[in-house]
Formats: C-alpha cells, structure tokens, sequence
C-alpha cells in the first residue's frame, strides 16, 4: 500500500490495462450481473492519472493521449465518480483536478476506465492525506465498476463473484502478447446480455478456471498456456461483430501461439512464444492492415499501488 501525502501536493499515478486469460461465464444473477471465473493479468500498457488540489467540492478531468478523443463527458467519467465517491464517504470538504493520459485503449475490453478510477481513488487518497487503506480503498473500488478492484491491485489474480472477489497469484514469467484494437468499440452490457440470449440460465453452469492455467502460468510455458485460454465472451461478442472472426483467423495464420478477445472485447490478444515472435506477429498484423492499433506487450505488466509516485 503506498504511503499517504499531505494536501497540496501533486500525485501522480500510473495503472495498467488488463487481459483476462480466462472469463468463464457463469448464469446471470438476480442482481443483473454474472458469477465469473476469471483469471487477471496486468499488461505493460497503462494510463497516467495526475491529481491536483483543486476547491471544496470540485472534481475536474482533462484526458489526453492517443484515444483521448474517444472518452465520454467528464459527469460519465468512471475517474470522476471515483473521486467523488472518496471525497463523500471520507472528505467531503475535499476537491480535485484529474489529468489522466490514455495509454490503454478505450472501449476495449482492457479496462481502461476502470484503471483511471483506481488510479483516482488512489491519487485522490494520496493527496487529500486519507491513508484510507488497502481494504477500504478495493470497497471503494468494487462499487465504482467489476473490474476496479483487479486495476487497483495489478499483477495476476483469480477473480470471482463479478470478478471482484480477487486472489492475487505470484507469477515470476512474462509472457509476450500481441494486442490487436479495433476501430469501434463494444459494449459490455451488451456482449452480456448477448451472452443470455444465446444461453438460457438454465444450460449455464457454475464458472471454473480452466484446468492447467494457473500452472502454465506458475512454470512460464506459454505453449501450455495457448492451450488453457478461454473467453466465454467470445462467442457473443462476435455475433455482434463477426469481423473479430476475421482477426482471431489472422491470428492464427500468423502462427500465434493462441488467441482470444480480451474481455467483452473488442481488442483481441494473441500470445507469442517470445519478445521476437511477438515482435513478428505484430508486423505481420500491420502488413494485413490487421486492427486499427497493434501494441506488444508484457505481461504481467507493471503493477498499481506501488507505482503511485508524487510528481
Ligand atoms: O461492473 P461493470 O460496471 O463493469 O459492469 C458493466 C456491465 O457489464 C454490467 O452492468 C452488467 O451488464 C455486465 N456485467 C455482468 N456480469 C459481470 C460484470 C459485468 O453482467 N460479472
């Protein structure tokens, strides 16, 4: 957990996307949410998130960077919601200007927003001089949206629940992914409620990791990864956009060792033997005009908390 500041400083934070390795789908609750199974990973693209003071009362967000265009009004911003959310349950006297820098790629299923509100509660946190702690700030977190929590935390974690219940997992490999973004996004609410319509609560059984993911993961064996990889997601997600079937088939072609949509999509993530072999995915993606944005990237990338630095 970082250390608290005293009010008046700037606090700057850096909080990376995700890929779920796994999202298994369980029935749809009576809540509207679904039980998941998941399983997390940082990967080495992240957003930057700076708070400054700013009067009682008052949170303001600025966004630049490459998909900054992209972002909603400031009132939708998860970033906002997340200080105001902070601010009313232990400041209320408390205001803030957000300046964040989008590194992760918006409305693609990698959890860009949800990374600006874990950075905002943490930076917020930091510079209003709270130390709330860890537990109170992952509360905090799993109001704000399902996925808040693992952005705050970082790293590699099962995830449970509506993937707010999270288990961290040591994981000493990295592994070399090829991240291919699509020109339009997807959005999640509808990719579920897709889900629903194509599988009647009653066929949808209880989520489970994938058998031997965990273990690939542990021994650093990306080939027996590809093999566990799974997005129950997938298939909805490409009923509402069969192009995505046009990059997964790419993906293959190319020789990845496995492929998958990240999350509700619609980026899809293609795994690489190595930073070479990720390297040539990547340039084969881009002769095929594959995607709109190609990354390669690491992961586990970078982690969140202890990355929060004053500027
Ligand atoms: O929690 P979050 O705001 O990210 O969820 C967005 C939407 O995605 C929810 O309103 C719900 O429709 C769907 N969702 C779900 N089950 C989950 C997570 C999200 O049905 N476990």
């Amino acid at each position: 957990m970082a250390e608290s500041a005293s009010t008046g400083e700037r606090v700057r934070v850096r909080v990376p996307g995700k890929i779920n390795l796994a999202l298994c789908v369980g029935p749809r609750r009576p809540d509207g949410f679904h039980d998941l199974a998941t399983v997390f990973q940082s990967v080495s693209l992240a957003d930057e998130l700076t708070a400054t003071p700013a009067p009682a009362g008052v949170v303001t967000v600025e966004v630049a960077g490459a998909d900054a265009a992209l972002v909603g009004p400031a009132e939708d911003n998860l970033a906002v919601r997340a200080a105001r959310l902070l601010a009313a349950t232990y400041a209320p006297d408390a205001g803030a200007h957000l300046q964040i820098v989008k590194g992760i790629p918006v409305a693609g299923g990698m959890a860009g927003g949800s990374a600006d509100a874990a950075a905002a509660l943490l930076a917020c946190d930091r510079l209003w001089g709270l130390d709330v702690g860890t537990e109170a700030l992952l509360d905090l977190a799993a109001r704000l949206g399902s996925d808040v929590p693992f952005t705050a935390m970082g790293g590699t974690a099962v995830g449970h629940g509506r993937g707010e219940r999270l288990r961290p997992v040591r994981v000493d490999h990295v592994f070399h992914w090829v991240l291919v973004t699509s020109g339009t996004g997807l959005s999640t609410p509808a990719v579920f409620r897709r889900f629903d319509e194509l599988h009647p609560p009653q066929d949808v059984a209880d989520p489970q990791i994938p058998d031997g993911l965990l273990e690939a993961l542990q021994a650093g064996d990306p080939v027996a990864l590809a093999a566990t990889l799974r997005n129950d997601l997938a298939e909805p997600a490409l009923d509402l956009r069969p192009d995505l079937g046009a990059t997964l088939g790419a993906g293959t072609e190319l020789g990845a060792l496995g492929g998958l949509l990240s999350g509700s999509g619609p980026t899809c993530a293609f795994l690489a033997a190595d930073a070479e072999h990720a390297r040539a995915l990547a340039d084969g993606f881009r002769t095929r005009g594959v995607g709109r944005d190609i990354h390669v990237v690491e992961a586990p990338g970078s982690i969140g908390f202890p990355h929060a630095g004053r500027g």
